[in-house]
């Protein structure tokens, strides 16, 4: 049985498309999973490709703030992207890349087993819908919207959300978001209804 560690060795060595020759650093992703929740982003942006960690810069301030105020740690969780390199200037992924990327993405859940995954952003919700065998239709349309999917011999909840560079882009959505993320803690058993993700 593979480990997050032999998958993250094996992206640290990657050729597998052109990305590789502009990134300064492979991004795997962070954390441990042994909650059972994954959050998935797009791609790393300049300060992730700085750094080799995912959720670093503004979008990832905002991030870990949102968990922390439903209880829940960046250790406690896995984080990472459907690329693990990033793209010149921040451009969308292309098909290509989350073509032959998306397989690490896939291994990692296949490892974690999660109970949660929780999609940031329109390109992550896409594949993340996709992996799980269900209809993406618009972001807006499900943000916020708990959907779930057997997997692994069980029931596994997908919550797709905003992503969090779109909200400090966008304040207005803020409000919305935080309710979101209230959302998330109820889901992992942080907050309020005290039902654990064991529960499910
Ligand atoms: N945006 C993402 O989608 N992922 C990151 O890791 C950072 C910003």
């Amino acid at each position: 049985m593979e480990t997050l560690e032999d998958i993250r060795r094996e992206i640290l060595n990657c050729k597998k498309c052109p990305l590789h020759l502009t990134k300064t650093n492979y991004v795997p992703g962070t954390g441990t999973g042994g909650s059972g929740i994954v959050f998935v982003g797009e791609a790393p942006g300049r300060e992730e490709d700085l750094k080799g960690e995912p959720f670093v810069g503004s979008a990832g301030k905002l991030l870990t703030e949102l968990m922390a105020s439903v209880g829940l740690t960046r250790d406690e969780v896995f984080i990472c992207n459907v690329l693990k390199c990033r793209p010149p200037n921040n451009r969308d992924p292309l098909p290509e890349e989350v073509e032959v990327c998306g397989g690490y993405l896939v291994r990692q859940l296949n490892v974690i087993k999660p109970n949660l995954v929780v999609c940031l952003g329109r390109h992550s919700a896409s594949f993340i819908f996709d992996f799980f065998g269900l209809q993406f239709s618009s972001i807006t349309k499900l943000s916020g919207k708990v959907f779930e999917a057997e997997k692994w011999d069980k029931k596994v909840k997908i919550l797709p959300l905003y992503h969090p560079a779109a909200v400090l882009y966008r304040p207005q959505l803020r409000g919305e978001y935080e309710a979101h993320f209230r959302l998330v803690g109820e889901l992992c058993g942080k907050t309020k209804k005290q039902k654990t993700l064991l529960d499910f």
